[in-house]
């Protein structure tokens, strides 16, 4: 099937053609420019700015693939979990197109894009021991088969993109704060300044970035010469021994044939190399989508939708945008 997928949960809007699990254009509209100054998403510029970028980010999409409207099979977008302006910029798009074309609509789980955004051009091997890790997230599944997602562990605060971030923005780096603490990192030494690992208490496979963050942000106020390289490089590598202990600790207790690991802080360099030696250790098939469907994308959400669609699982056009929703809920 050729399918139109929409993401514009956040600040990026990025529309995709994918026909038969094949990418055929993944167009994005980056808006990092007009958040910058801010440090930070500003939830009603992004929504303003997606509602500018819609067409011409469609025409391209269209283009790259050498496809027209009338060629589409089906239509899907992110419902859920986001920022509810955004989300419904892209949804209300989404379900207008399909009513218009007289084509089936799928809302995606934007989590569980991000978990098959792995899959893109790989085979699933079931189970599989998955982690979403992003700016909203850092959430653990088993996978037992598609659409069975057992929820392991989650962060009980911060998500490790969002602990980047605010470290970052505290450092006068720019935003995003996960790619401007790896470049700096590179020339630092990552055991200049010690990060404990948290466990929480009586959750092994739960997650904590709060305390990082703030041993992170005493440092900074404490050195009177703070190197920010050694800062970088030591947080840095503490936020991948912490996402490293829960995977060791959850491929001890539950069988995977794949480890696969999505969201925009799996783009982190240290990390997927963490991640090799991790699965090389455990005798799983590591699994990580390219650096491009790590971050958001429309790619993960059309490649999705059509895993629904092709069963014929289509979503009521009353489908709502959510600003949280447990993966699984009925879309
Ligand atoms: O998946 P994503 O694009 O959006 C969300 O769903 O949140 O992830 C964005 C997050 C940001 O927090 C960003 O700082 C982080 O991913 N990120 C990284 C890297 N690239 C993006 N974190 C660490 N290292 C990176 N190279
Ligand atoms: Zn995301």
């Amino acid at each position: 099937m050729l399918i139109l997928g929409i993401e514009s949960s956040c600040d990026d809007l990025s529309i995709a053609l994918v026909e038969s699990g094949r990418v055929l254009s993944n167009v994005t509209a980056s808006q990092v420019q007009d958040h910058a100054p801010f440090g930070g998403v500003v939830p009603e510029i992004a929504s303003r700015r997606h509602l500018e970028s819609l067409e011409a980010t469609l025409d391209r999409s269209l283009q790259i693939a050498g496809k027209n409207l009338g060629n589409i099979e089906g239509i899907a977008a992110t419902y859920a979990p986001g920022l509810v302006g955004s989300l419904l910029v892209g949804l209300n798009f989404a379900k207008s197109l399909a009513l218009a074309l007289q084509r089936p609509f799928r809302g995606v789980h934007h989590i569980e894009g991000h978990l098959w955004s792995a899959f893109i051009e790989r085979e699933p091997r079931f189970p599989i021991m998955a982690l979403a890790v992003s700016g909203g997230h850092t959430h653990l599944f088993h996978i037992s088969n598609f659409g069975s997602y057992r929820l392991l562990g989650h962060t009980v605060d911060d998500a490790a993109g969002e602990a980047f971030d605010k470290v970052a923005k505290r450092m006068g780096l720019p935003f995003p704060g996960g790619p401007a603490i790896e470049a700096l990192a590179r020339q630092g030494n990552p055991r200049a300044f010690e990060f404990a690992v948290p466990q929480v208490k009586g959750r092994p496979l739960h997650t904590s970035f709060s305390g990082m963050k703030t041993a992170a942000l005493e440092y900074l106020s404490q050195t009177n010469e703070p190197a920010p390289a050694d800062l970088a490089a030591s947080f840095q590598y503490g936020v991948v021994r912490a996402l490293l202990a829960v995977l060791r600790r959850a491929l001890a207790q539950f069988p995977a044939a794949q480890l696969a690991v999505a969201g925009g802080v799996a783009c982190n360099g240290p990390l997927r190399e963490a991640l090799a030696a991790l699965a090389t250790e455990h005798d799983v098939e590591l699994v990580l989508p390219p650096p491009k469907y790590c971050t958001d994308n429309g790619a993960m959400i059309a490649y999705t939708g059509e895993l629904y669609l092709k069963q014929g699982l289509s979503s009521p056009l009353h489908l709502n945008a959510q600003a949280r929703q447990a993966l699984g809920a009925p879309a």
